[in-house]
């Protein structure tokens, strides 16, 4: 049996119609349950929630508002970036390139690099792999208002999206991974990333990649922490979540949202401070929590790079770049690149 037909074979095929069709695989791996996970990162001393569980219904509208406020530079700055690509990125590509998305979007990236795409092709392809059913929502909303559009989602982890991908034809790729997220993992978690982007990818294939940039210490930590108090809002979220969905009684009043921008490892480091010397139940994890008066709970790194990290990182894991393009004011970077 060949390569290409095991792989598929994992995967279950839901055709909607003739514009829109899903692979979804057969059994996913068995992952440890929200419960458990909030078990072993809070019943430690140095106390973690893992940054995925921001995402409920809640936490993403919350998420959204965040990319509008005006301390929030990286989604307007990488915005303006890809507009300003209309007549650059069509040079690397041509008709037979399709459009793969790591994270599902509906959004105005997505939708500018769609229209890019429109430009040169009759008929566009795009492939977005989330492991959220999120997906379907975004990509019905695409189909609404692209004529010539043709989505095959892929409902698995970027990783088993990629290796997918890799065995389903020999079509050229232009894979992009938009927004910040890439900060988020820490050094060597991205390093591995990116490996397996390049292991995965065709000799013809591109990546778009951004990347936001070391800036003045004011600015990154206004964006962590903006006067409305709506990134506020999206981190202490998690932990209504926790009270909904493990049984939880966390006092959101007892706890603040404390950022800062930490230069030697280049990051805003993300928490929840506890006010108080407090006792709480996680009745789900069969946890029973203490937390002293000014305890951190940490929930997510933002990395910032500067421009000669940005090309060692992508030249260390296999990539050669084309172009590193760069707002005005150098706040955000966006890098393309091909297998090397
Ligand atoms: N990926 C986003 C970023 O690093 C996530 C984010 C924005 C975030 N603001 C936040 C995470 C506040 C936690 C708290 O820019």
């Amino acid at each position: 049996m060949s390569n290409t037909i095991q792989k598929d074979l994992n995967y279950k095929k839901f055709v909607i119609d003739s514009k829109l069709q899903y692979f979804k695989p057969h059994a996913s791996k068995i992952e440890k349950t929200f419960a458990e996970e909030i078990y072993s990162s809070l019943n430690r001393n140095s106390k973690f929630i893992t940054p995925k569980f921001f995402y409920d219904k809640k936490g993403s509208d919350l998420f959204e508002q965040i990319c509008t406020l005006p301390e929030y530079y990286p989604t307007r700055t990488e915005i303006a970036i890809l507009k300003s690509l209309q007549t650059e990125l069509p040079m690397y590509l041509d008709d037979t390139f399709r459009l793969v998305e790591l994270g599902s979007g509906a959004s105005v990236k997505t939708r500018i690099i769609l229209d890019i795409f429109a430009t040169m092709q009759a008929s566009v392809e795009y492939i977005p792999i989330d492991i959220s059913e999120i997906l379907a929502e975004s990509s019905e909303q695409l189909l609404k208002d692209y004529d010539n559009l043709h989505i095959t989602g892929i409902i698995d982890t970027y990783e088993g999206g990629l290796e997918f991908l890799e065995n389903y034809d020999d079509k050229k790729n232009l894979i992009i991974f938009l927004g910040s997220s890439f900060g988020n993992f820490s050094p060597n978690e991205g390093k591995s990333f990116l490996q397996k982007i390049n292991s995965t990818m065709k000799p013809n294939d591109l990546f778009l990649i951004g990347l936001d940039l070391v800036k003045e210490t004011h600015i990154l930590e206004s964006a962590y922490d903006d006067s409305q108090g709506i990134t506020a809002q999206f981190n202490l979220n998690v932990l209504s979540r926790i009270n909904d969905e493990l049984e939880a009684n966390f006092d959101l009043n007892n706890f603040s949202h404390y950022s800062t921008y930490n230069e030697e490892y280049q990051r805003v480091e993300m928490y929840l401070k506890s006010l108080t010397s407090q006792s709480v139940v996680v009745s789900k994890s069969n946890l029973l929590l203490h937390l002293e008066k000014n305890e951190l709970i940490h929930t997510e790194h933002s990395h910032k790079f500067n421009l000669s990290q940005v090309r060692n990182l992508l030249a260390s894991t296999g990539f050669k770049i084309h172009h590193v393009w760069l707002d005005d004011k150098k706040h955000f970077s966006l890098t393309l690149a091909s297998k090397n």
